[in-house]
């Protein structure tokens, strides 16, 4: 690492003490030679206005954003990427000449995940736990990708309101549930795919779920995107009901290497970001 035109990339959130970007990053980047770095920035709320300054004054090249800004960032911004704007949350920045733009790489990152392990979504039946910020971008996704989909939220009213601005913005007609158990073990009937985008079951609440075995079936397709721990209470109870089961490292690996392509214009090398971030979890 030369720091004659080092390129510097960030993450800015709060907590990003336990984050595996960083090493996950700087692999890729070593793996292809290329002089950059990315380091982990811890903004509280009330500094991020003083951040995106200081990013603009500093020229860092790019960034991902996490807990708590992925929404509050939006007004910062110079330009967003139909894909940030559809969903109206933003998880990475592109620093074009001195110009923000942003981009939401999360919807697409679970997308790919998904498929990689299960192919097409389009015609599935898939119930969706959450409507925060990773939920909003996998239920664009999802419904893009012709998933029918239900979103089964503990605020009803969340779930409702995401769902109306993917009618209204997708015109795809989208379920909404509750997480009551009687209304949720009869959503999860018949469904091909659950998918887990609340928090629920993440260190160092790693015995909590949602769902439990009783509520599901044999050849359900249980997505978890929680990764810490990667073995959750959620796939553990899946693969006692006779299920199939997907963990958060594809998704995490996939939406960075997303942002990667769109910081440096090159094909990421998935297999290098993937190790270094196992590597990283078992460490
Ligand atoms: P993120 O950006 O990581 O998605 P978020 O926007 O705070 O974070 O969303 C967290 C999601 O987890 C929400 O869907 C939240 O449900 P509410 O909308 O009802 O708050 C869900 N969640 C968090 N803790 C939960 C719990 N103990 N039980 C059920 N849902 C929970």
């Amino acid at each position: 690492m030369k720091s004659a035109n080092l390129k510097l990339f960030a993450l800015i959130g709060d907590p990003v003490e336990q984050s595996l970007s960083p090493p996950m990053y700087n692999a890729a980047f070593r793996a292809l030679g290329l002089n950059c770095a990315y380091v982990a920035l811890r903004v509280p709320k009330q500094f991020l206005t003083d951040a995106i300054g200081g990013i603009r004054a500093l020229n860092i090249a790019g960034f991902n954003i996490t807990t708590p800004h992925k929404i509050g960032i939006v007004g910062l911004l110079d330009e967003l990427d139909e894909s940030a704007s559809l969903v109206g949350a933003v998880n990475t920045v592109k620093n074009d000449r001195g110009k923000l733009i942003g981009f939401n790489t999360d919807g697409e990152g679970a997308l790919r995940a998904l498929e990689e392990k299960v192919g097409s979504v389009r015609e599935k039946e898939v119930v969706l736990l959450g409507a925060g910020g990773a939920a909003r971008a996998i239920a664009f996704s999802l419904s893009k990708a012709g998933a029918r989909l239900t979103i089964a939220n503990r605020t009803v009213s969340r779930a409702k309101a995401l769902a109306s601005t993917i009618e209204q913005k997708l015109g795809i007609e989208v379920e909404v549930a509750s997480l009551n158990r009687a209304e949720l073990t009869g959503a999860l009937k018949n469904i091909d795919v659950l998918i887990n985008a609340t928090s629920v079951g993440m260190s160092p609440n790693a015995d909590q779920t949602l769902v439990s075995a009783s509520m599901m079936h044999r050849g359900l397709v249980v997505y978890d995107i929680v990764y810490e721990p990667l073995r959750t209470k959620l796939l553990r109870e899946a693969r006692r009901a006779g299920g199939r089961t997907i963990d958060g490292l594809g998704m995490l690996v996939h939406q960075g290497a997303l942002a990667f392509e769109i910081w440096t214009g090159k094909r990421a090398p998935i297999k290098v970001m993937e190790a270094a971030a196992k590597r990283e979890l078992r460490g």
